[in-house]
């Protein structure tokens, strides 16, 4: 059977442990710190720095789980005052009272606008703040369609351990088609098969440092020249 066990990673924030799968939903060593680092730092931060982004920015999240790095863009949104539109697509999303177990170290009114996340409801775009217009699907990324092209991707499934087709050939062209020019793709994986993948697909792909506990992460990015 399987069971979702709420636990605490390094910097004393939560993940979840899927017994089934044994895996968790983030790094153990911290995270918090890993969604920092890998989704906003060298996905959000780093495509607007780059590309001078100064409009909405539209942002796919593939695996929305806890809505960790969802909520941290929000908060991004909302105190940069950059508009953002989110799509987070999930496959098997996660009960409340699994929710309502996670630390992310927030204030009251941060928790408001956390549980705001996961009390809309899927297929429905809702605006979570005027900043930040939100769309969450329940449905597997190989059968994700948009008429809207992306930005950034934070491609943040398990590992290819536990779901080898998803870091695929096949999904990474889903990507690159999904993506604009100078769209980025960024993930928490440096496997060497995955990066070699990533530019097989059409990506322009460099390894960055990843966060604490771990040496590499990528970042890949679409370049049409
Ligand atoms: C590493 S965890 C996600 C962490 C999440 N971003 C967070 O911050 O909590 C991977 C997530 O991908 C979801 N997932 C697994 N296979 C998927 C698929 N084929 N399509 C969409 N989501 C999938 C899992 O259910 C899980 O929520």
């Amino acid at each position: 059977m399987n069971k979702l066990i709420v636990k605490k990673t390094g910097d004393g924030s939560s993940t979840i442990h899927n017994t089934k799968l044994d895996e968790n939903y983030h790094s153990t060593y911290g995270a918090l710190q890993e969604a920092v680092h890998v989704f906003i730092e060298n996905g959000l931060k780093k495509s607007i720095s780059d590309f001078n982004i100064n409009k909405r920015l539209n942002i796919l999240e593939v695996g929305f789980g806890t809505g960790l790095n969802c909520y941290l863009s929000l908060q991004y949104a909302i105190s940069n005052k950059q508009n953002i539109s989110y799509t987070g697509v999930e496959s098997s999303p996660l009960e409340l009272d699994v929710i309502h177990q996670l630390d992310y170290k927030l204030s009251k009114e941060e928790k408001v606008l956390f549980k705001k996340l996961h009390l809309s409801n899927w297929g429905d775009s809702v605006h979570i703040s005027p900043y930040f217009k939100f769309f969450k699907q329940n449905i597997k990324f190989q059968n994700f369609v948009s008429k809207s092209k992306f930005d950034v991707i934070y491609f943040d499934a398990f590992g290819p351990r536990v779901e080898n087709f998803l870091w695929h050939i096949n999904i990474f062209n889903q990507c690159f088609q999904l993506l604009n020019n100078n769209g980025s793709f960024v993930t928490y994986c440096a496997k060497g098969q995955v990066r070699r993948d990533l530019i097989s697909s059409g990506f322009e792909v460099e390894r960055l440092p990843g966060p604490p506990g771990k040496r590499e992460m990528l970042r890949a990015i679409k370049k049409i020249k």
